[in-house]
């Protein structure tokens, strides 16, 4: 749950770093699974930037949440070599069969499925993290079992 007190204690401790903004997302988001939006005013005072920027910085990093996720993650490669190779298909069917967009969480909390871009693993396309697992040659139902097997 979000405490403002712990947040600010985390702000502060990185203060002292040259470029202390992304380690100070990295913490927060370690503390509380996410970045909450309301460290964002937080991190701008301290930092004397705007929210604008921060909230840039949080946006352009697609490592960083604005909801914690779910029980399992699941880190779908968008990038070109896994897009040739029919990531995209796979992908869309999952988050159809799970009732979610790319960066949500089933409604139970079970699954969170996010883009990621290229893995290294390109030889194997198309490629995701399970959970932090790479699996690489992704089709339907290689992605189904892999989702099935750490659901519940
Ligand atoms: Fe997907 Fe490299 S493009 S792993």
């Amino acid at each position: 749950p979000w405490d403002e007190r712990h947040a600010a204690d985390i702000i502060h401790r990185h203060l002292h770093l040259e470029g202390p903004t992304l380690p100070i997302l990295h913490a927060l988001q370690e503390a509380f699974g996410c970045v909450p939006d309301e460290a964002v005013p937080m991190i701008a005072d301290a930092l004397n930037l705007s929210r604008a920027e921060i909230h840039g910085v949080v946006t352009f990093y697609h490592d960083f949440r604005h909801e914690p996720a779910g029980r399992h993650v699941i880190k779908v490669c968008r990038a070109e070599a896994c897009q040739s190779l029919g990531a995209e298909k796979t992908a869309t069917a999952l988050l159809e069969r799970l009732g979610i967009g790319w960066g949500e969480t089933t409604a139970d909390g079970n699954v969170t499925v996010e883009a990621i871009y290229c893995l290294g693993l390109c030889a194997c396309a198309p490629a995701a993290l399970i959970d932090g697992d790479p699996v690489g040659r992704l089709d339907g139902a290689r992605l189904a079992a892999a989702v099935e097997e750490v659901r519940w």
